[in-house]
């Protein structure tokens, strides 16, 4: 039996209900939503509308017409710093963060945007005073992961949104390894953009995501094309949610992403979370003791989620992912996870690290196995 520790990647496996409901949605609806007034278009739109509903009460969203479906936290994240800023604009992010968000700011930067990369410290966390001092009169965005999808560290959002909000910048957090394993309350948090896939935490299907926009916040739509409404006009309507969501919907993957809301919901983030955190400090805990081998992160237990990296002197980490999954079957990831800048902060770069991620139904046994997986490989050596 294979055993899979890359939840941080997309999370599996799904809750059966998941599974469920996007059979379901093909089987049984398979209309677009927002397209024809019969009666399976209508249950398309009320599957949306419930879905939109489910997610603003998960993250205390004001306002539910303003949650943006989108395939992945990729495109959430696109959406918001490409929808949001203008050039002239300063934006304040940090040196942990994914390619995801990194990558189109710097796009951004052709455009006449500033960029600020606040380093953060060996443990991959940021001083909210450090975010202070980079702020400028033209600060338009501070923009951030709330975990760190290499070392598992949460930051201090909360302070920092605070620091952001009183400078009259708008923060967007995303909340890609932290959505669905942390509580995220936006209004509390004083998050105003919050970008999360529907694949990881969420438990959703693969090719699911949103984006959650504030009230008051202007946008501008990503794509152009039908939206099922204002159909007379040339021009993209720019009204919430429908001017966002161009083309036809992921309604399989959107009644997945509403059948894991549900479970998580019943089962309590808290739970959840401290079920993950848990396997991660007995990881942890256990491999702490074999020589040669480097746990990264943050060492303050309440500041780690479940997902961590390590190294091992003189074993490669694609070697040894390449061994703990060949020889044992067990599925993890190694190298740069797509944050080259988070490695370089922790001193990991340029082989990267190896990075176990367990979810909601890894099971104690499991997390024995890969310990056993990797003592074994780390006493032999190098082949
Ligand atoms: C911190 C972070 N941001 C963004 C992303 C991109 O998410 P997606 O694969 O849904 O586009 C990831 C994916 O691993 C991530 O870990």
């Amino acid at each position: 039996m294979s055993i899979y520790l890359d939840n941080a990647a997309t999370s599996h496996p799904k809750p059966p209900e998941v599974y469920a409901a996007v059979l379901d949605a093909m089987q049984h609806i398979g209309a677009s939503p927002g397209r024809g007034s019969y009666g399976t278009a209508l249950d398309a739109s009320r599957l949306l509308f419930e879905t939109r509903e489910a997610l603003a009460a998960f993250f205390n969203a004001a306002d539910s017409s303003r949650i943006i479906f989108t395939s992945n936290a990729t495109e959430s994240l696109n959406l918001a710093v490409r929808g949001l800023l203008l050039p002239g604009d300063h934006v304040v992010t940090t040196s942990m963060e994914h390619n995801s968000l990194l990558r189109p700011l710097v796009m951004l930067q052709k455009d006449g945007i500033r960029l600020t990369i606040v380093p953060a410290d060996a443990e991959g966390l940021v001083e909210p005073a450090a975010i202070r001092r980079a702020l400028r009169p033209n600060t338009r965005l501070v923009a951030l992961a709330h975990v760190s999808n290499v070392t598992g560290g949460i930051q201090a959002v909360a302070e920092i949104a605070e620091i952001a909000r009183l400078a009259g910048a708008l923060v967007l957090l995303d909340a890609a390894q932290s959505a669905g394993c942390l509580p995220i309350d936006m209004q509390v948090l004083g998050i105003d953009l919050l970008a999360a896939p529907g694949h990881k935490g969420l438990l959703g299907p693969q090719g699911t995501g949103l984006l959650a926009v504030a009230p008051g916040v202007k946008l501008r739509p990503l794509l152009a094309g039908g939206t099922g409404s204002s159909s007379d006009q040339d021009e993209q309507p720019d009204g919430f949610p429908e001017g966002f969501e161009a083309g036809t919907h992921n309604l399989p993957g959107i009644a997945g992403l509403k059948a894991g809301i549900k479970f998580l919901t019943a089962a309590g983030v808290d739970s959840v979370g401290a079920r993950e955190r848990g396997h991660g400090n007995y990881l942890r805990e256990r491999l702490v003791g074999l020589s040669g081998c480097h746990l990264h992160g943050p060492r303050d237990q309440a500041r780690r989620l479940g997902l961590f990296s390590l190294t091992v002197d003189a074993l490669d980490p694609a070697a040894l992912a390449f061994r703990l999954d060949r020889e044992y079957g067990i599925a993890v990831r190694a190298g740069l996870h797509c944050a080259p800048r988070a490695h370089r902060t922790i001193g990991t770069y340029p082989a990267g690290t190896l990075r176990i991620s367990p979810g909601w139904f890894t099971t104690p046994e499991e997390l024995d196995r890969c310990y056993t997986a990797l003592a074994t490989i780390i006493q032999k050596g190098s082949p």
